[in-house]
């Protein structure tokens, strides 16, 4: 079990009129603000890009764990990474040389995550962990937010965690879709210590009060 849980709201499930709103709703609750980029190629979705990213950084306190769902993040996560974000996580699917873009990312002055898509196994990237401070499994199938959480998949946080603390890496593992308070718990046992939540979080009557709730089925 974590006994170091970070929670990160997802601002896809927020009102994009007020997310300044929906930011500070969360502060001295959240950990972390999970902010999703989606480029319409990656994934057939499309979301915010940088300039809401430099435009919310001012508007909050909270640190950013932003989360590039976009086909070429060699060309673009640096850009985050300059904007202020605390981490930048871009996908191993769409990456040819994650160790670089990683190092990339560090340079630039934020920390570097990997995700892993539903269909992709987590296998053929333990060897780069050592690379990244972050590996975010997702629970869905990146794209959309309010999807039912796959719960088989937690099956790659297992392999992951066994891999870390046998090499003794220092990562943190996020899981990303459908956590919520009848997931969480189960996502914490299988060795995440980090929680992205949109719809749980701004789904509920008070977001901070739902961020409190799932901190505390966490540990
Ligand atoms: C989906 C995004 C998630 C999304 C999760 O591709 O990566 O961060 O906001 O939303 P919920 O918590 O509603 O599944
Ligand atoms: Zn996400």
């Amino acid at each position: 079990m974590p006994d170091n849980v970070l929670i990160a709201p997802s601002i896809l499930a927020a009102d994009f009129a007020r997310l300044a709103d929906a930011a500070r709703a969360v502060e001295g609750a959240a950990d972390w603000l999970h902010v999703d980029v989606m480029d319409y190629h990656f994934v057939p979705n499309l979301t915010i890009g940088l300039p809401v990213v430099q435009s919310l950084r001012a508007a909050t306190t909270l640190p950013f764990d932003c989360h590039l769902m976009i086909a070429e993040p060699a060309r673009w996560a640096t850009q985050y990474a300059e904007a202020g974000a605390y981490n930048v996580t871009f996908h191993a699917e769409a990456a040819t040389d994650p160790a670089a873009i990683a190092k990339d990312l560090r340079s630039a002055g934020s920390r570097a995550g990997l995700a892993i898509d539903r269909d992709t196994p987590v296998e053929g990237y333990l060897e780069l962990l050592p690379h990244f401070d972050l590996l975010l499994i997702m629970t869905i199938k990146a794209g959309f937010g309010g999807q039912a959480f796959m719960p088989e998949l937690l099956d790659k946080v297992r392999t992951a965690r066994r891999h870390i603390d046998t090499g003794h890496l220092e990562l943190r593992i996020e899981v990303d879709g459908g956590v919520a308070e009848d997931t969480i718990a189960a996502c914490a046992e299988a060795g995440a210590d980090t929680f992205v939540a949109g719809t749980a979080v701004y789904g509920a009557e008070d977001p901070a009060t739902a961020v409190r709730k799932l901190r505390a089925l966490a540990v």
